[in-house]
């Protein structure tokens, strides 16, 4: 038997940042190599992506995994035991075959995911190689690959929609160190952005603690006045707005819209999605935004058009529900002009190969794609080596606080002093090559 044939998988019920039961994965091979990951969890997932196996009823409030467990230990290891660690794509056929539904219903996303990282993790550790060199020699020619460099830093400062009790609608208010020299840099100028903000929040008594990704909770009355809070951190931190660190949203829309029909709870009104456009377009001007992700909701792909339409060139939208980390929706959305970037999360797809096709869509595409965390974490930091390796520009992987948050930045920093140095994409203003 070679020595990466997978020789034993073991699951284990691990706990998320929520305090909620996950699924980890410890595969071994034969040649005694090890690798172990763990599956993350949304909270405002979108409609389309791999579902999670939960086992219901009152335990845990219905979030146990022990399905999920059964179902590695029990169908996937009989599958898999035997393969070849370093076919990736034979060992996640095999599950996706063994699976048989179009959204991993039967065996789990969460179990899935958590084997197919695993298995990418031995068959790095069977090549002695980190996984971030591992996966950047395995990952084929493609022609957005020079040499690997970090992505650009995407962070949330504020938390709202799902994430804090609905406080704000928009889900996520972030910052991208857009005029960063390197990695390091737009982590450092990031820190004074998240610090100033806590001062400022305390001292108007508009602090209620940390949202699901580690920003603040924040007590504001509007949209508006997150964004503005916001500028003003910025300032204090001493960096020019726009220039040297500019304003990121996720508005999650899905979380609020349906039928093209969106509910602000904040201001008591329903609106369209034209006047949704109109009004997120005007935030793009005053508030010196760059990127919006998922603008509009799932079901609203007429909606996400329009507003790409109506937008300036330079802005960078994001399709996260839309594209669901799928090579096809990815495609489709490309070609009807929805979105320019494709946010890639390796749970919405449920296999290392599937995400890795969604990306490689977007690459293809002259798309821009930015790896992603979900919001209920862990200490796993594999999407850090997975977007160095494939080449992905930009990383979100939450705030700027929590550990679960903080692994994954600092791991960024680890595999920085690897390379020799923390140089970002390109040399160019951010977004690389749009205006
Ligand atoms: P989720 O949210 O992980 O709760 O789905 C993250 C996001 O919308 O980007
Ligand atoms: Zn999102």
């Amino acid at each position: 038997m070679s020595r990466t044939a997978i020789s034993r998988l073991h699951g284990r019920r691990v706990w998320d940042s929520r305090g909620r039961p996950t699924v980890e994965v410890q595969v071994e091979l034969s040649g005694g190599a090890r690798g172990r990951a763990i599956a993350p969890a949304g909270a405002s997932r979108g409609r389309h992506e791999a579902i999670d196996l939960r086992d219901g009823g009152p335990r845990f409030d219905g979030w146990d995994v022990a399905e999920a467990l059964r179902a590695v230990t029990g169908p996937i290891a009989d599958a898999v035991t035997g393969m070849d660690a370093a076919d990736q794509a034979a060992i996640d056929q095999a599950m996706i075959d063994l699976d048989g539904t179009p959204n991993k219903a039967e065996l789990g996303g969460n179990a899935m995911i958590a084997t197919s990282m695993a298995v990418l993790h031995a068959a790095a550790g069977a090549a002695d190689q980190p996984l971030w060199r591992h996966v950047w020699e395995t990952a084929g020619p493609s022609d957005t690959r020079t040499a690997p460099v970090l992505p650009l830093p995407e962070i949330q400062i504020f938390g709202g929609g799902a994430h804090a009790g609905r406080r704000v609608d928009v889900q996520d208010f972030m910052v991208i160190a857009t005029g960063a020299d390197d990695y390091e840099q737009a982590l450092a100028w990031t820190a004074e952005v998240y610090i100033a903000a806590g001062k400022i929040m305390a001292e108007r008594a508009l602090l209620q603690g940390v949202a699901d990704e580690g920003g603040y909770w924040p007590a504001f009355d509007t949209n508006e006045q997150a964004a503005e809070t916001l500028i003003q951190a910025i300032e204090t931190a001493g960096r020019k707005p726009g220039e040297e660190v500019a304003l990121s949203l996720d508005v999650a829309a899905s979380e609020f819209g349906q039928g093209g029909r969106y509910r602000l709870t904040r201001d008591d009104r329903e609106i369209g999605s034209a006047e949704l456009a109109e009004m997120l377009i005007d935030w793009v001007r005053r508030y010196a935004i760059v990127s919006i992700e998922d603008p509009m909701a799932e079901d609203d792909p007429e909606g996400f058009i329009a507003f790409a339409r109506r937008a300036p060139t330079s802005l960078q939208i994001v399709g996260d529900d839309l594209l669901v980390t799928d090579a096809e929706r990815v495609r489709a959305a490309h070609r009807d002009g929805a979105c320019n970037t494709a946010l890639i999360k390796p749970n919405q797809a449920g296999t290392v190969t599937e995400t890795k096709a969604a990306l490689d869509a977007a690459h293809g595409a002259r798309m821009d794609a930015i790896v992603s965390a979900r919001s209920g974490e862990t200490e796993d930091v594999t999407i850090v080596h997975l977007a160095v390796g494939w080449g992905a520009k930009q990383l979100k992987v939450g705030s700027f606080s929590r550990s679960e948050r903080m692994a994954k930045w600092n791991e960024g920093l680890r595999i920085g002093d690897a390379l020799g140095g923390f140089a970002l994409p390109g040399r160019s203003a951010f977004p690389w090559g749009r205006s």
